[in-house]
């Protein structure tokens, strides 16, 4: 955490020498002329599988707002490091804002990718406010996460709905495995499994990583004497978790803890960011911070 702020000092310090001034497009009295810029946050992945994911969100935004630039960072170090290996160079938020003021953007329009407005949302706030407090543009703004108004926890149950295979029968189950963490933010996991059962009580929706744990979710199919579920991972890409957490042939993967207690599993391999209608959510909550500019 400590590396990690002081990384941010460096880099909002050495963005302010790269453009020469530290004013918002005021420095040496002249206003630069209005220059708008989206800037498309993810956690990021180093699954190629999950290039799939990125490419439709990049093509969706690209569709909504042609004449608007659009630019990408990771907000995860460890998978920045991964590419960095592999010859792909990703930049992080930081680094992509200080890249930005030095290409003389004024506004910037960011947009998390995130599912919830966990960890990674808010050192994204806290980044986003470092560089307001330097005055790098005249505007800096953040768009929501996935989850994060009521409208959007209602959109997302369509969204669901929408998404699940159809040759699924009454009775079967699906079970969306959610990343789940520490951070409060967890509880919108749990909020929009209530909600999805409200419209359909045969789906569930677990986490990895925080509540509710695959072995309640388990529990839960058990006392409804389900037999099959549709595994599907309820994260923007069907990454590493998907892969192992979710579909694995471990012994601990949901598909192997659920098929043990009887319970048929189909996986289906397809991040949410593949889906037009999650898709759409996070393209409409751009409309918030570009609101600003007008
Ligand atoms: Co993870």
């Amino acid at each position: 955490m400590q590396r990690k702020r002081s990384i941010v000092g460096i880099v909002v310090v050495m963005s302010c020498f790269l453009a020469s001034n530290c004013l918002a497009g005021g420095g040496h009295g002249h206003t630069l002329p209005q220059k708008v810029g989206i800037l498309l946050v993810a956690f990021g992945s180093s699954e190629a599988s999950a290039q799939i994911s990125f490419e439709n969100i990049d093509k969706a935004v690209k569709a909504a707002y042609p004449n608007i630039p659009v630019r990408w960072a990771y907000t995860s170090d460890i998978i920045r490091a991964k590419l960095a290996k592999q010859g792909k160079q990703l930049d992080s938020p930081e680094v992509a804002l200080a890249k930005m003021q030095n290409e003389k953007f004024t506004h910037v329009a960011l947009q998390s990718l995130h599912t919830i407005g966990g960890a990674e949302y808010h050192d994204l706030r806290r980044t986003v406010t470092g560089f307001k407090a330097m005055g790098a543009f005249q505007k800096i703004v953040l768009g929501y996460p996935l989850l994060a108004t009521q409208e959007d926890m209602q959109a997302s149950v369509e969204a669901v709905l929408k998404t699940i295979p159809k040759e699924r029968q009454p009775g079967e189950a699906v079970v969306l495995m959610a990343h789940g963490t520490h951070h409060p933010s967890n509880a919108f996991y749990p909020a929009l499994m209530f909600q999805l059962q409200l419209r359909d009580p045969n789906i569930f929706v677990g986490t990895v990583e925080g509540y509710p744990e695959v072995g309640l979710i388990k529990e839960m199919l058990l006392k409804k004497k389900i037999k099959k579920a549709y595994l599907m991972p309820f994260m923007s890409v069907a990454g590493d978790h998907a892969k192992n957490d979710m579909a694995g042939d471990e012994n601990d993967s949901w598909k192997s803890i659920l098929s043990d207690a009887g319970i048929q599993c189909i996986p289906v391999m397809k991040g949410t960011a593949e889906y037009d209608s999650f898709v759409a959510i996070w393209v409409k909550h751009l409309e918030g911070p570009l609101a600003h500019f007008k």
